[in-house]
């Protein structure tokens, strides 16, 4: 059959590891998403880097514009973060027709409603699995696993940096300074590793979570979001001697008044399952009026464990592409027109 072709735009940690999995998994990957998935094209500024990861047999340029626009290609693989040129790039994707998988989470909750009624009218899928906690199916399991219940609230340790940084700093008693250069080295942290250490990564899935969940738009500039960099090795010890561990946790939850978010650390009984998530682990608890609760566990960073949700929506994109676009499953996307107006 056909293959579905796709253009790479960043061959760094997750890149790479997308690449390595869709080669590795061949097999597998078309079969069950019903034809082949290929990448044609790899943008990405180290053209040295994109030649040795794809060994030669992909084409290659350091010019991302001619990958969104080449007639080619089907489908966009968003990897290269930050919002100002990623942004630019998903719309003039969308605008030329493309679908889009993206693990950018800063991008979506920041820019997430304008992209997605640009998807919709143009009558594209957005997909975003591995914008949130890396390797756990977490967005599918709130639009397709949870679609029966009225979700009460959502609550989980969202950032693998952090979470490693203070297992290490607790179980090591190492300092934050030596922690976060280990977790930069094993690719867990941002390009600005301020973003996971003030929360702001959290407080970005923690948005989508929220969006998907409730649905609402997402509104990234309401949560509340501080991070662990004022926490001492003093505050883990003593919180150790009263039972507790230290997390920071993203919280979203319904009140009367609307919909709260807010990302911090917390402290948490050693013996509930949520307080023994160590290293570059995530786990997100969700509550469901008709399911009660549930938790999904897993690896939040880190190439391959990302890579698997981005294969993930790959495969979900190619399925509705091939399918008959009136009879897509219309949540496989954000649809801004079926979000309620709930304030938050
Ligand atoms: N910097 C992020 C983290 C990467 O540490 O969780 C995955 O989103």
């Amino acid at each position: 059959m056909k293959p579905i072709n796709v253009g790479l735009l960043g061959i760094g940690t997750v890149g790479g590891g997308t690449y390595t999995v869709l080669t590795r998994n061949q097999e597998e990957i078309t079969r069950r998403a019903g034809r082949p998935i290929r990448i044609v094209k790899v943008a990405d500024r180290n053209l040295a880097l994109a030649k040795e990861v794809t060994k030669g047999e992909v084409e290659v340029t350091d010019d991302a514009f001619a990958v969104v626009t080449d007639p080619n290609v089907d489908i966009v693989v968003e990897l290269i973060g930050g919002y100002t040129v990623a942004k630019e790039l998903v719309l003039k994707a969308i605008e030329n027709g493309k679908h889009v998988v993206t693990a950018n989470k800063a991008l979506l909750a920041v820019h997430g409603n304008e992209i997605f009624a640009a998807a919709q009218k143009k009558g594209v899928i957005v997909a975003f699995e591995a914008a949130v906690a890396g390797g756990i199916p977490i967005i599918k399991a709130l639009r397709e696993g949870l679609t029966a219940n009225r979700i009460e609230w959502i609550a989980g340790i969202i950032n693998g940096t952090t979470n490693f940084i203070l297992t290490e700093m607790r179980e090591k008693g190492l300092d934050f300074a030596d922690v976060l250069k280990e977790a930069q080295r094993l690719g867990y942290a941002e390009a600005d590793p301020t973003f996971d250490v003030e929360g702001i990564d959290a407080a970005h899935k923690l948005t989508i979570m929220s969006a998907i969940g409730f649905g609402i738009p997402m509104q990234f500039d309401k949560a509340y979001t501080e991070g662990i960099t004022k926490l001492t090795g003093d505050d883990i010890r003593y919180a150790e001697e009263l039972g507790y561990r230290v997390k920071l946790l993203g919280i979203t939850r319904k009140t009367e008044k609307g919909v709260e978010l807010r990302v911090h650390p917390t402290l948490i009984p050693e013996k509930r399952l949520i307080a023994n998530v160590n290293g570059a682990m995530n786990a997100v608890l969700v509550m469901g009026d008709a399911v009660g609760p549930t938790m999904y566990y897993g690896a939040g960073a880190g190439a391959e464990p990302t890579a698997s949700s981005v294969v993930a929506d790959l495969v979900d994109v190619t399925r509705m592409h091939t399918a008959d676009p009136h009879h897509r499953v219309p949540h496989l996307a954000f649809q801004p027109d079926q979000l309620s107006d709930l304030p938050i």
